[in-house]
C-alpha cells in the first residue's frame, strides 16, 4: 500500500461491541470507534442481520434504478430532520463534495455566477478531495496539491466579527461543523452558529452543518443542529449512518435540491441497497428517543470522570471540552504536542483512544457503552496518565 498511514504494529481481527482483540488474543476496550464511526460498536447482531439478510436479496442495481432500502432511508431522514431530500454518495469527503457543489450549483442558477465563494473555517475538516481539502483550512493537507480550487475564504472559528467581515454579496455558502472533530473537538458557540445563520439569510447565502463527525447521536442528539436550534439549508452525514458500511448523505431542502437537475451530480454505488439498508437499520436503531437519552447519560458519566482526571493533573490537561461522547482532553502548556505519546500509554493498557491534533486527546466510544465500560476505561487511562508522566 502507498505509505499514507502509519498503523499499528498490531492487526485488529476481531470486534463485539465496545472491544477489539487482536491476531494473538489480546483484548483491547476501544474508544476510538474506528474514527466516531462504529457508534453500535463492533458487529451489531441487528446490523448484522440487516447486512447478512440484504445481501442474499440484492446489492447493487445503478442509478437507472432506484431501490427500496434507499428509498425507506432518505424517507427516514427527511422525516427525523429539516431536510425534504437526500443524496446518497459513500463517504464524509463526497457528502460534502456534492454539498459545496450544490451550493455552487444554486447560486448561479439563482444569482448568477458571481454569486461562488464559499466561507469555512481554519482547522475544520471536511474530507481529503481537492475540493474538500481547500474548504478544510488546514495547510498540511493541502500544501503540494496546489493549485487549489480557487473562492474560498477562512476566518477562525467561533470568530463572529470575523464571520460577518467574510461575508458579501460574492458568498454562495457558510460551512460550519458544529463541534470541529479533527481540529481539537471545539464545539461552536451558540452565538457563532445564530451569527452564521443570520448572516447567511441575510446575504442570501446557503447554510452548511458538516455532521459527518458530530452526527447521528453522537452529541446526544440526533444531529448537534437540533440541540443548537439553529437549522441549516444542507447538512451533511456519514461516519455512525453505516456504522462502518461506507455511505454518506447529503440533506437539504425542496428549494435547494430543485438546482440539481438530472445528470448534475452523481456515484455509482452512492445509496446502493446494500449500503442503504445498513444505514437504515443503524439510524433507526439511534433515532430512538430511549437510545439518545441513554447516550447522554453515558456522557454525562464519561464527562464527570475525565473532568476528574483533568482536575487531579492540572500539569498535564488544561481542560476538557465537547458534547455528548465526543470529548477532547487538551494538553497543557508543557505537553503540547504529546497527545499522541499519551495514547500510547493508553494503548499499553489495553485503552484505545484518538487525538484530535497533536494536543488533544480525543475520547469518542460507541454509543452503547456501558456504565462498566467507561469506568474500566477511567481507570486505564488514569493509570496510562501515571506512567505518562513518569510517576508509574
Ligand atoms: C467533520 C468531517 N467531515 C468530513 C470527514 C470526511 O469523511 P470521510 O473520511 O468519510 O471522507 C470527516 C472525517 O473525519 C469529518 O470528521
Amino acid at each position: 500500500m502507498v505509505p499514507t498511514y502509519a498503523p499499528a504494529a498490531w492487526l485488529p481481527v476481531r470486534g463485539k461491541g465496545c472491544w477489539l482483540w487482536d491476531q494473538d488474543g489480546r483484548q483491547y476496550l476501544d474508544f476510538t470507534a474506528g474514527i466516531a464511526v462504529s457508534g453500535l460498536g463492533h458487529a451489531h447482531d441487528a446490523v448484522v442481520a440487516t447486512l447478512t439478510e440484504q445481501a442474499q436479496r440484492l446489492w447493487h442495481v445503478g442509478n437507472g434504478y432506484t431501490n427500496e432500502p434507499v428509498l425507506r432511508l432518505a424517507t427516514a431522514l427527511t422525516e427525523a430532520t429539516f431536510a425534504d431530500r437526500a443524496f446518497f454518495a459513500n463517504s464524509g469527503a463526497e457528502a460534502n463534495e456534492a454539498a459545496f457543489k450544490l451550493a455552487r450549483k444554486w447560486a448561479h442558477s439563482r444569482h448568477g455566477a458571481g454569486k461562488s465563494r464559499l466561507v469555512a473555517c481554519f482547522n475544520a475538516f471536511h474530507g481529503r478531495t481537492l475540493f474538500t481539502v481547500s474548504v478544510g483550512g488546514q495547510a498540511k493537507y493541502t500544501e503540494g496539491y496546489e493549485p487549489l480550487p480557487a473562492g474560498i475564504t477562512h476566518l477562525a472559528f467561533n470568530d463572529v466579527d470575523a464571520l460577518r467581515a467574510a461575508m458579501g454579496p460574492d458568498v454562495c455558502a457558510l460551512v460550519i461543523e458544529p463541534v470541529q472533530g479533527e481540529g481539537g473537538v471545539t464545539p461552536a458557540t451558540p452565538e457563532f452558529l445564530r451569527a452564521a445563520r443570520e448572516l447567511a439569510t441575510a446575504h442570501q447565502a446557503l447554510l452548511i452543518f458538516d455532521e459527518v463527525q458530530c452526527g447521528m447521536g453522537r452529541t446526544g442528539a440526533l444531529y448537534a443542529y437540533m440541540d443548537a436550534g439553529v437549522v441549516p439549508d444542507i447538512l451533511t452525514t456519514a461516519k455512525a449512518l453505516g456504522n462502518g458500511f461506507p455511505i454518506g448523505a447529503m440533506l437539504t431542502t425542496e428549494e435547494v435540491a430543485s438546482a440539481f437537475s438530472v445528470g448534475a451530480h452523481g456515484s455509482t454505488y452512492g445509496g446502493n441497497p446494500l449500503a442503504a439498508a445498513v444505514a437504515l437499520k443503524v439510524f433507526e436503531t439511534i433515532s430512538e428517543p430511549r437510545f439518545l437519552s441513554r447516550v447522554r447519560e453515558a456522557g454525562k458519566r464519561l464527562r464527570e470522570g475525565l473532568e476528574a482526571l483533568v482536575a487531579a493533573y492540572p500539569q498535564v490537561f488544561a481542560q476538557l471540552r465537547g458534547r455528548g461522547l465526543m470529548l477532547g482532553m487538551v494538553l497543557a502548556e508543557g505537553f503540547k504536542g504529546r497527545a499522541k505519546e499519551l495514547t500510547r500509554h493508553t494503548e499499553a493498557e489495553n485503552l484505545l483512544l484518538l487525538i484530535a491534533g497533536p494536543d488533544v486527546v480525543r475520547v469518542v466510544p460507541p454509543l452503547i457503552v456501558s456504565d462498566d465500560e467507561i469506568d474500566e476505561a477511567l481507570r486505564r487511562l488514569a493509570r496510562a496518565v501515571g506512567a505518562f508522566i513518569g510517576k508509574a
